[in-house]
């Protein structure tokens, strides 16, 4: 199945939307596999967001990244990239419809509380970059309710 790196970024955290956020993915049927609170270094959010290094805002975006904690999280099942990011919302939150995490919740795109990988192979880097020591192992029991 597939998996997907999901963070609550230092806004969502300082804003109490932790729960929010975990409960529209737990919901939806998808499942954990992974979560730690920390704070970040700025080389790792650098590495993290290497593919946006050209753009103006790379250095604000580096800076919100490591201002408070995040929520690293991976979040496993079908489709979970392409859907999550449905769950998430557009990338500017003045553009996310509403139902979305970001429609909902945030209004300036450099405060916009959430990040999700934007393919599969994005999200292989990721979570490679972000759970180093490795995933929780388990079977959940929701599995044979959720899939046919
Ligand atoms: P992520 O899930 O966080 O990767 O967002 P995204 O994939 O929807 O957007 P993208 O990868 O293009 O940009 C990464 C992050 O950079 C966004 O989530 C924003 O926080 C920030 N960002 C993108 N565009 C802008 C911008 O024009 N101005 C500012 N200040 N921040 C931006
Ligand atoms: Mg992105």
């Amino acid at each position: 199945l597939e998996q997907t790196y999901i963070m609550i970024k230092p806004d969502g955290v300082q804003r109490g939307l932790i729960g929010e956020v975990i409960k529209r993915f737990e919901a939806k049927g998808y499942y954990l596999r992974a979560l730690k609170l920390q704070n970040v270094e700025q080389a790792h959010a650098e590495e993290h967001y290497i593919d946006l290094k050209s753009k103006p805002f790379y250095g604000g975006l580096v800076k919100y990244i490591c201002s408070a904690p995040v929520v690293a999280m991976v979040w496993e099942g079908k489709s979970v990239v392409s859907t999550g990011r449905k769950i998430i919302g557009a990338t500017n939150p003045l553009a996310s419809e509403p139902g979305t995490i970001r429609g909902d919740f945030c209004i300036d795109v450099g405060r916009n509380i959430i990040h999700g990988s934007d393919s599969v192979e994005s999200a292989k880097r990721e979570i490679g970059l972000w759970f180093p020591e490795g995933l929780a192992e388990y079977k959940p029991h929701i599995f044979p309710w959720v899939y046919e």
